[in-house]
């Protein structure tokens, strides 16, 4: 069973929650003028599915930050990444959508060394209790992008490169007039499903029953995508996370979506 990593009897989201998931009070501004300015626009036109939230760190987060990020990090760009020289190895390859407060991403790395991790979030101070784990953890399997997946898989991430994707718990964005945003639909399935080499695998995890069965139909319609009938490239377990703890409590279902990439 993976366990989050513990530091002095707490994990590393005990203090600082992820950013906002119930999306309730936008209307526009600050996702809107992202959406359009954004360079995610370049290729198909589309909201963000995320809320732009500055989030101040901690001082412990601050040095985490200013000693790790030149180290494992970078900002969305144009160029594709060579991982190979970043992780300084060739191993499988494995991106995270979203990862928060890191909790997952880091047990999940601590479980796997013999894969490539990166996580791929917008908010900085999750970004940075990550880097405070993996500084903690010498986990040297885990490097972090700053910015919108869409832009890091269309831009940075070479087709059929990823042994796995992993999205945990995308935010919901439960009104109906705010659909749009999220982050699972048709145009990304098809953009995930590219990136994947044949016979990798997504992982989906929500606790959103409506938005399960949208994920669950928009997957089902993509045709690079089919029911993983082969042994998966990578572990399905996830450590829970406070964010899904906080789930359970309400007595809400976690919905897990496992897909692989037809092989040919
Ligand atoms: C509900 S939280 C879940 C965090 C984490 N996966 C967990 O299980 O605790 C969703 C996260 O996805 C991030 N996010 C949403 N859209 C994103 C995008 N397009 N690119 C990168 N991160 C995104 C948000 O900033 C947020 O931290």
């Amino acid at each position: 069973m993976i366990t989050p990593i513990r530091d002095n009897g707490r994990v590393n989201d005990a203090d600082q929650d992820t950013p906002d998931t119930s999306n309730d009070d936008l209307e526009t501004s600050a996702a809107d003028d992202s959406a359009g300015a954004s360079k995610g626009s370049r290729l198909y036109p589309r909201v963000t599915s995320f809320r732009s939230r500055r989030g101040s760190l901690t001082e412990p987060q601050q040095g985490a930050w200013d000693r790790m990020w030149p180290k494992i990090g970078r900002d969305v760009g144009d160029d594709l990444i060579d991982t190979t020289a970043w992780f300084e190895r060739d191993a499988p390859l494995i991106v995270e959508i979203g990862s928060g407060t890191g909790t997952a991403t880091a047990a999940m790395a601590k479980a796997e060394p013999h894969v490539n991790l990166i996580a791929v979030e917008v908010y900085r101070p999750g970004l940075a209790q990550l880097l405070q784990l993996v500084e903690r953890n010498e986990l040297t399997n885990v490097r972090v992008l700053r910015g919108d997946a869409v832009e890091v898989l269309e831009h940075m991430v070479a087709p059929e490169s990823l042994t796995g994707v992993r999205v945990f718990f995308p935010d919901p964005w439960p009104k109906a007039r705010h659909h749009k945003r999220r982050l699972l639909q048709g145009p990304t399935f098809a953009l995930i499903a590219s990136r994947l080499k044949p016979g990798g695998v997504l992982h989906v995890a929500t606790d959103h029953a409506e938005y399960a069965e949208a994920i669950r139909e928009a997957g089902d319609a993509e045709p690079l995508l089919t029911e993983l009938d082969w042994e998966s490239p990578m572990t399905h377990e996830r450590p829970v996370t406070k964010f899904e703890d906080k789930a359970h409590k309400v007595g809400s279902t976690i919905t897990e979506l496992i897909w692989g990439k037809i092989k040919p």
